[in-house]
């Protein structure tokens, strides 16, 4: 395959990123020499959470082992990093961990082993439906789920409780409890992922769908970003973060950590993030333990907002030289106890339905029931091949209106313009 220029150097540069990853994370001739080893990249702030996991796989397959790279945090960027190794197809890695939105790109390239056999119709019922459905395309399913999120309106239940009012069902309603109950710059009113990247994109399709808009319809490929509800959710948004308004300046280079640590330190009174942020913000020594509440995300009418699904999954490489003992490693952290061994100490959102009810889940997690209930009418995002780059195309367009470069209007009819294009030529 020919590359432009610049792609392939991209691409030459960021395998030899993976490659050094590799090397750290576990080159032959370090731990468990001469055993095949199952290689695959995790984010940096989950792999001390895999590592039980590993061992566990190691002690009852003896003789395998598991080599962790470890990858940025950030989605957009491992996805570059584990497409430019799958393009490569040099076997770096026998199993992808993969976002809900990489699946369509992956299986259509070809670089994935279908698992219909491997995880027959009852082994597919232990998971939560819309989590595997994220694994499936066109008939057949790549990605077993592993853990599933789903976007979730914290507010703190203390602030709220106080001046007597209820959690916010529209977002009118929580634009003027913020702007009744801030106090800036100590305390803000609305914290939300505003970074150029793929959060960005999570929270916006929750408020654009909230205003009864769409982005791409997967099936017609039809585009909704130049509507009106496209434009009134922007415009909402650029109104958040306006001088004056109830989000910080700051809100529009966030990601999901830093609003995390802001609201956790009771910097905020609403916060738009994923499952996790509850287990930290409720535990011993958080400055807001016991005063957080969540809800659905609001919406235009005041009925409970879809929430964007999102999640992590487990794949196979097509190019790997161990594609049984892959799977052996799926049904492995897939299974309850692994999920026990992962979700408890991270507050992560176990993909098995069984892990809802068990009982170190919830002694660990007293939220999943909760949870569970906002997670079943979680939204997914469009299945279509080119997700990358219909993504990039609106995470640009969106960040050049929030930093004050275009108009909502403008902004979303540049990018309905490219997305219709791109999606011209989908395969
Ligand atoms: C979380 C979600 C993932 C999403 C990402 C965006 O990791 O699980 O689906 O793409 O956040 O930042």
């Amino acid at each position: 395959m020919t590359l432009p220029a610049g792609i392939s150097r991209f691409v030459v540069g960021v395998v030899g990123v993976v490659v050094v990853a590799l090397g750290a994370a576990g080159c032959p001739g370090t731990r468990g020499a001469g055993r095949p080893a199952l290689r695959f990249l995790v984010p940096a702030n989950e792999r001390p959470f895999w590592l039980p996991l590993a061992a566990t796989f190691e002690k009852e397959h003896p003789g395998l082992r598991v080599d962790l790279a470890e990858g940025p945090v950030n989605t957009d960027l491992r996805e570059s990093l584990t497409t430019a190794a799958l393009l490569a197809g040099d076997g770096s890695f026998d199993l992808v961990y993969l976002d809900v939105t990489w699946t369509p790109k992956l299986a259509a390239a070809g670089w994935l082993l279908p698992l219909d056999a491997a995880f027959p119709e009852e082994a597919r019922r232990d998971f939560l439906p819309q989590a595997l459905a994220a694994g499936v395309f066109r008939g057949h399913l790549y990605r077993i789920p592993f853990r599933t999120d789903v976007g979730l309106l914290y507010y703190r239940k203390d602030l709220l409780a106080a001046a007597g009012l209820p959690p916010p069902r529209t977002w009118s309603e929580l634009e003027a409890d913020a702007r009744r109950l801030q106090k800036p710059p100590g305390l803000s009113g609305f914290l939300w992922q505003g970074a150029q990247y793929e959060g960005l994109v999570c929270f916006f399709l929750e408020v654009l769908r909230g205003h009864g808009g769409f982005w791409i319809d997967p099936e017609t490929l039809e585009v909704g970003l130049d509507r009106p509800e496209a434009v009134a959710s922007l415009e909402m948004l650029q109104r958040f973060c306006a001088p004056g308004g109830i989000s910080p300046p700051g809100v529009a280079a966030s990601k999901e950590e830093e609003t995390r640590r802001l609201f956790q330190d009771g910097r905020a009174v609403f916060l738009r993030n994923w499952p996790y942020v509850w287990r930290l913000a409720q535990r011993e020594g958080s400055p807001v333990a016991g005063k957080i509440g969540v809800e659905a995300v609001p919406t235009v009418s005041g009925v409970p907002g879809a929430g964007t699904l999102g999640g992590w999954g487990l794949a196979v490489a097509r190019t790997s030289r161990h594609p049984d003992e892959a799977i052996a490693f799926i049904r492995h952290a897939t299974s309850l106890a692994s999920q026990r061994l992962f979700c408890a100490p991270t507050g992560f959102a176990p993909a098995r339905r069984d892990a809802y009810d068990d009982p170190a889940l919830l002694a660990a997690n007293p939220f999943l029931p909760e949870l569970l209930k906002i997670h079943a009418s979680a939204a997914p995002r469009p299945v279509v091949a080119r997700y990358a780059q219909a993504s990039d195309v609106l995470q640009r367009h969106l960040s050049a209106c929030l930093g004050g470069l275009a108009s909502p209007r403008d902004a979303l009819v540049a990018a309905a313009r490219e997305t219709r294009a791109l999606l011209g030529s989908e395969p």
